[in-house]
């Protein structure tokens, strides 16, 4: 088997490439890498074998210079002859930005880009599987507190907290547009963070949102509303086991499903018996976003609610000085609250059927061991990065 694959460098895209690069069956593996150059191209995988200290095969997995947002893209990949063998595509590049000020790149990356991958894979000639990372938020905010059926996305009537989630359904309607079903295998991860072994994970994304929250502790979130999250090994594992497996199906959630989804609750209890001089979370409704906001602004109105909690603003003080610091972080975690409130748990049935895999450890599990990096986690660097 020969994979071209994407994303790589990120996240969960380490994960996998490390993964699949200790498959037997894996003959080559190429990998599309932003560089400027074969050597630093060669250093970014370099760097991704060596953060877990993985050995980099160089006789097995071979960059690919390329961007998805250049315009010429496919002419690229089919002018590489090296590439005509290809069986396999792992697309798990993605611009996963929830800011606004993102958009168009989100839309040029995750749909275009997507778009001229699949243009290239659609005139190789030994090609069978075109394995896309989605992600099951695409169902959108309009489903609330339930289990989620594959079945039920992408809904082009969905209403989305972020772009991305929108791109990312877009894409799945760009791939089905061009590849039949039987080529198409699409892993929808639910929320990925950290790592459930005892390691620093490639990625601070959503364990920043933890590490935030951990600091506000006055919390506008619903504490029982079902969170589906995993580690990032956990769904590496599960997408590269769901390649070679025996599939019934061509949509698949790597997810908690209903049995290791997590809450804001549970996951606050780990976090007080790792941090026990701090105030104690406190849980009020959505809508204190708002004022907390204002609050940072210096413009919250004489009298508001948020005034009851002072315990809290002083921490606030104590912890970040000026209050206006707060802006910054109040508007990052805006979007993963909205997503925490939503209640989604996505169902795992199909995955644990077809694929040999262990059930997930619930977050407020497996959190405990990521503890020392949420320590060193420098919240404000986060924001600017999201
Ligand atoms: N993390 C989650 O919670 C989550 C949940 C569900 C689904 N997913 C999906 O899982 C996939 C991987 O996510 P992730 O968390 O690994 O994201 P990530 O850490 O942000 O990594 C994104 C990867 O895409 C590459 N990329 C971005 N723009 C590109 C472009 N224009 N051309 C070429 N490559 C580009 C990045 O390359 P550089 O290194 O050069 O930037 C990086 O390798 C995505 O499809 C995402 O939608 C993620």
């Amino acid at each position: 088997m020969n994979i071209f694959i994407t994303g790589s460098t990120g996240f969960l895209g380490g994960e996998i490439l490390v993964n699949l690069s200790k498959r037997k069956e894996v003959n080559k593996i190429y990998c599309l890498v932003r560089a400027q150059s074969e050597v630093d191209a060669i250093l970014r995988l370099d760097k991704v074998f060596s953060f877990h200290g993985d050995h980099y095969d160089r006789d097995k997995v071979f960059p690919v210079i390329g961007n998805l947002m250049d315009a010429d893209l496919t002419a690229q990949l089919i002018a590489n002859k090296e590439l005509n063998d290809i069986n396999v595509i792992v697309h798990s590049a993605a611009n996963t930005s929830f800011s606004g000020i993102y958009d168009r790149m989100v839309e040029q990356t995750n749909i275009e880009g997507l778009e001229k991958i699949v243009l290239w894979a659609k005139q190789l000639k030994n090609f069978n599987t075109f394995l896309h990372i989605g992600t099951a938020t695409i169902c959108g905010k309009e489903v609330k507190n339930r289990l989620v059926k594959e079945e039920e996305s992408p809904n082009p009537n969905a209403s989305h907290v972020v772009s991305y989630t929108h791109s990312k359904a877009q894409g799945e309607l760009i791939i089905r547009k061009h590849l039949p079903a039987n080529k198409i295998v699409i892993a929808r991860p639910s929320i990925i963070m950290g790592d459930s072994r005892d390691i620093t994970p490639r990625s601070p994304v959503i364990l920043w949102a933890c590490a935030t929250i951990n600091q506000i502790r006055l919390i506008p979130a619903d504490p029982q509303a079902k969170l589906d999250v995993i580690s990032v090994d956990y769904a590496a594992e599960a997408i590269v086991k769901l390649l070679f497996a025996k599939r019934k199906h061509d949509v698949y959630h790597i997810s908690s499903g209903p049995e290791a989804a997590t809450s804001a609750a549970e996951l606050s209890v780990a976090f007080e018996e790792h941090f026990p001089d701090m105030p104690r979370y406190c849980f009020v409704k959505d809508d204190m976003l708002k004022q907390m906001k204002l609050l940072a602004k210096n413009k919250l109105p004489i009298g508001s609610e948020l005034s009851k909690y002072p315990e809290y603003i002083q921490h606030w003080k104590d912890t970040f000085g000026e209050l206006s610091s707060l802006r910054i972080l109040f508007a990052g975690l805006d979007p993963y609250l909205e997503f925490l409130n939503l209640g989604q748990v996505f169902d795992n049935s199909k995955l644990l059927a077809d694929v040999d895999m262990r059930k997930p450890t619930p977050a407020h599990e497996y959190i405990v061991k990521q503890m020392a990096y949420l320590e060193k986690l420098d919240v404000f660097e986060g924001a600017m990065d999201f």
